[in-house]
């Protein structure tokens, strides 16, 4: 998203916690210190973990960009997050309060389950069992998980961690088309699904969505489905079993000893948009990916006993896996997982949350900040939020406005709040403002300072460091544990998208930012053809070859416009072939067709039925004039848009389009939405 980002950088806010302050500029020295000896400071970070065998090396560097962090360790990440709970005084500590969504009269949810460190361990052991012994499975098999917000979801993914096998979770408010694709690519022959879910008052029928995938995605042999909500679904007789029915099987108090796997071993592929072509298997490691989290759980959140903690994110995404599953339950805290919309009945259900259990450290997105904006503040305060103690934001850019609002409603203008900017690709999040280490003062808007041992910088075309306040393009200098081992089946893309920008194996988050005198980032939004729907990462490109698919369809393009609540929403210019007519009925077809072969969060906003797109000479859509045009933006700086075009080819292009759109915006003959 376009921020604009010529924003106040004076304002600074002070926590209530004021012992851990420290001048930027310390921060700043500390953090070069850190950079500099990068291998040092991370292996004094591994050590507050307990490992099954320690490292030979820190970091094997010797193939850029495929690092391999603490070479030589033996470790299990389900291992790291049970059984030394239950080896200790937190056995009988509740890991997670699960609420579902459906509410009874009085306003009181109808489910909550709680598992204690023990309970967890049980069942994970149990589901680990199971894959074990009935579906064979072992090291380095892979599996597709396509579960709703359950307590399931995390059992399966430590059972599988415990084995292992990895596991490759599908949000499920994907599509069918997406979850087939998600499985062949990864090639796993089980399927652990489950017969629905409640979502805004409705139930969602996900094993009917599994089985259309099923149809198309000729790896899968069997299924395992979890009985979320117990209605009739369809059973394929030797293919499709219970899960309840199967643990009936399955002794009480069964153990699965933790497979011992080296570090650099992949825990699991999560599959996100890039630029181009389908969505890449991002493979995350089990050794650094671990010592990232630990560190981050402690030094953002600074997570305590007594604390509870709440990520309002879906594990189908990357900050579920990191910061609901992995980092938590690794630091045995006691945790919300809820099942449904933020906003059902109403937008204080998430206030209802934090009341009812005591919520301390809330971890959540600028748009769901933005959905609870729409009401007064006052249809807040009968709640209680009183608990809250340290707040994050991620996934997006925070707009001051959501910013002040959230640290006034449930920061009550003393709590520690910052927005943390990472990546699936990073593993963990690597900006914040520190909350559990040295605190620095508070900027609303900012993504705080870079985490120690991280070289994030923002930099030029050349890569040479950009001036402070000088709008760059953000980079990462040195590997650091956590970042994403490779995509999986493509390492040669891995090298492409990620390590050939920029000189010397820079990574490239694809990121505009700056950063201010003072040293904090500012992240402003995508610099590449990713766009961000409510904090949701979709590439246009996955959006426009879906468009093509549609008979009617020559060409398409889409692009972000800003949107109030989401951040962005993507807008349509689409080519017909001949013979078509641009009119609502056709325009709602496309969506449809997207909503079905995407999913939901891709719905667009608006198509546009254009003759022409503007193109570079070589015949590539220009995509900023297309987004200038979307916006009703003037082109801006064009000297850095499109690298074949000349300045004057691109405004002549960018007042052609301008003109096309406007006269079929001004037609009243216009039936087009
Ligand atoms: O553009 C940045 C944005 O989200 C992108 C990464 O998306 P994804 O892999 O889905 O991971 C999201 C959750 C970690 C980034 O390239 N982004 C993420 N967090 C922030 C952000 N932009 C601004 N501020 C943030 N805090």
């Amino acid at each position: 998203m376009s921020v604009n980002w010529a924003l106040p950088f004076e304002e600074r806010l002070l926590p209530a916690d004021k012992s851990k302050l420290l001048d930027p500029k310390i921060y700043l020295e500390l953090h070069k210190q850190t950079v500099e000896n990068f291998k040092e400071f991370w292996a004094e970070r591994a050590k507050e973990l307990p490992w099954f065998k320690p490292w030979d090396r820190v970091l094997d560097d010797s193939n850029p960009p495929f690092y391999k962090w603490f070479v030589g360790a033996e470790t299990n990440a389900s291992w790291l997050c049970l059984d030394r709970h239950v080896a200790s005084w937190r056995k009988n500590k509740v890991a997670i309060i699960w609420e579902g969504e459906p509410l009874d009269k009085n306003g009181k949810p109808l489910e909550i389950k709680k598992y204690t460190y023990a309970d967890l361990y049980k069942e994970v052991n149990r589901v680990a069992y199971l894959l074990k012994t009935k579906y064979n499975l072992k090291k380095g098999d892979t599996v597709t998980i396509y579960l709703p917000m359950i307590p399931e979801l995390p059992i399966f993914m430590l059972a599988c961690a415990r084995l292992g096998v990895v596991f490759n979770v599908v949000f499920a408010g994907f599509s069918s088309a997406s979850l087939s694709d998600r499985i062949n690519d990864s090639k796993s022959a089980l399927l652990i699904t489950a017969d629905g879910f409640w979502r805004n008052g409705k139930i969602l029928h996900l094993k009917d969505i599994a089985d259309e995938a099923l149809k198309t995605s000729p790896t899968i042999r069997n299924v395992i489905v979890v009985r979320r909500l117990g209605n009739k679904i369809n059973i394929v007789e030797g293919r499709d079993a219970y899960l309840d029915d199967l643990l009936r099987e399955v002794p009480e108090n069964v153990y699965v000893e933790p497979t011992r796997l080296k570090s650099e071993d992949p825990l699991y592929i999560l599959y996100t948009s890039g630029t181009t072509g389908k969505p890449k298997g991002q493979v995350h490691d089990i050794g650094g990916y671990m010592v990232l989290l630990d560190t981050t759980m402690k030094w953002a959140f600074d997570v305590r006993d007594e604390d509870v903690y709440w990520c309002t994110a879906d594990i189908g995404w990357v900050t579920g896996h990191s910061y609901i599953v992995f980092g938590p339950l690794m630091e045995g805290v006691t945790e919300i997982i809820y099942e449904g919309s933020l906003t059902y009945p109403d937008a204080a259900r998430w206030a209802a949350i934090i009341e009812r259990y005591g919520v301390t450290i809330l971890y959540t997105s600028p748009t769901a900040i933005r959905g609870w904006m729409k009401n007064p503040k006052e249809f807040y305060t009968r709640y209680n939020l009183a608990s809250v103690r340290v707040m994050h934001s991620v996934g997006e850019p925070i707009n001051p406005e959501a910013f002040r609002w959230f640290y006034e409603v449930v920061g009550k203008n003393r709590n520690h709040f910052g927005s943390t900017w990472w990546m699936t690709e990073t593993g963990g999040l690597l900006t914040a403002h520190w909350a559990g280490l040295y605190t620095t003062p508070m900027k609303p808007g900012t993504n705080g300072m870079p985490l120690f041992g991280v070289d994030l910088e923002v930099v030029d075309d050349k890569g040479d460091p950009q001036r402070p306040e000088e709008r760059g393009y953000l980079v990462i200098r040195k590997p650091w544990p956590g970042l994403s081992l490779t995509i999986w089946g493509d390492p040669q893309r891995f090298i492409q998208v990620y390590f050939s920008r920029f000189k010397n194996h820079y990574f490239w988050t694809g990121d505009y930012a700056v950063r201010d005198r003072d040293g904090y980032f500012w992240i402003l939004g995508r610099a590449d053809e990713v766009i961000k729907v409510a904090g949701h990462r979709l590439g246009t490109y996955e959006l426009e070859s879906t468009l093509i698919q549609h008979p009617a369809v020559a060409e398409a393009a889409v692009v972000g416009i800003p949107d109030e609540i989401k951040g962005e929403v993507p807008v349509a210019f689409v080519i017909l072939r001949q013979g078509y007519t641009g009119d609502d009925k056709l325009a709602t077809e496309l969506n449809n067709l997207v909503r079905a072969k995407v999913g939901p969060i891709a719905t667009l906003k608006t198509v546009i039925f254009v003759s022409k797109l503007p193109k570079t000479r070589s015949a590539k859509i220009m995509r900023r004039v297309v987004q200038a045009v979307a916006t009703n933006r003037p082109i801006g700086d064009v000297t850095t848009l499109e690298d074949e075009a000349s300045v004057d080819e691109v405004k002549k292009a960018y007042l052609e389009f301008l003109a096309e759109v406007e006269k079929i915006k001004s037609d009243p003959n216009n039936k087009q939405s």
